[in-house]
């Protein structure tokens, strides 16, 4: 009986543990969604030394332009940029010209800032896909602070950027505790897309992820290529089902 009741009281409290741990499973939804460029200044860039600078500048661009492709709204802003931190790079301020920008004087956490917040307030949405420079500092804090007031938070990991691995793996991990969902760039895209036939879908995403994603860009190339002008040459008939095959009908 004793054995039986120790074995219900550590089924229980491992129940407990990952109920405790649990991050609600929840998708993206490009309805319900605000994209945050936050802090992706032209200082603050020298500081992202986890990746390779010009993969680098692809991604935080890539970021930057998931609201005009998904329609979403926008918020940019910058941590005192006036001083070191410098400005948002001009393409982002153009792309936006009637977003929120919201410059802070001296507020680190972006959530400290009245202005900040009545603006995530007044999108109206709940999930906040976010990315900043840097990631344990300008993303974490953000994130963290939005999850503590109830929001849904997305971090693209690969537009945010820091000082080393081991900090961004660290803040990353953090983030992941705090119920933040630690998204691929690829795996935003997709999931604002939801289905390949939706609009926005593969007419809008293909050349998308053709200037930023040239893995799938080249990839829809030659599948393009290979439809518009590709003949079979021997050897390779042989590696597909034809068209006559049993897997395709
Ligand atoms: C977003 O709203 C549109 C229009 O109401 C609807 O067709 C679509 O299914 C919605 N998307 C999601 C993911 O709910
Ligand atoms: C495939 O099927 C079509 C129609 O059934 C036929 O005309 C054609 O010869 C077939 N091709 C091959 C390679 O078997």
């Amino acid at each position: 009986m004793k054995f039986f009741s120790t074995i219900a009281l550590v089924a229980a409290g491992l129940a407990n543990a990952v109920h405790g741990d649990a991050v609600p499973w929840e998708r993206l939804d490009k309805n319900n969604s605000v994209l945050l460029i936050l802090d992706i200044q032209v200082g603050l860039y020298h500081v992202a030394r986890d990746w390779d600078p010009s993969l680098y500048q692809n991604n935080i661009r890539a970021h930057a332009e998931l609201g005009k492709v998904f329609d979403i709204p926008v918020i940019l802003s910058t941590s005192a940029d006036t001083g070191p931190n410098g400005p948002l790079p001009k393409e982002f301020i153009e792309m936006y010209p009637n977003a929120p920008f919201v410059r802070r004087q001296g507020e680190v956490n972006a959530w400290d800032n009245p202005e900040f917040r009545a603006a995530i307030e007044a999108t109206g949405k709940k999930q906040v896909i976010v990315a900043g420079i840097t990631t344990d500092v300008c993303t974490a804090f953000l994130s963290l602070s939005l999850r503590a007031a109830g929001y849904s938070v997305f971090a693209n990991i690969e537009a945010s950027g820091t000082t080393t691995e081991l900090v961004r793996d660290t803040a990353n991990d953090q983030m992941a505790r705090a119920g933040v969902q630690m998204y691929s760039l690829f795996a935003i895209v997709c999931d604002l897309m939801r289905d390949w036939r939706n609009t926005p879908g593969a007419k809008d995403v293909l050349p998308y992820l053709d200037k930023y994603m040239p893995v799938y860009g080249q990839l829809a190339r030659h599948h393009a290529a290979a439809v518009e002008v590709g003949t079979i040459i021997p050897g390779e008939s042989g590696l597909i089902t034809g068209k006559n095959g049993s897997l395709i009908l």
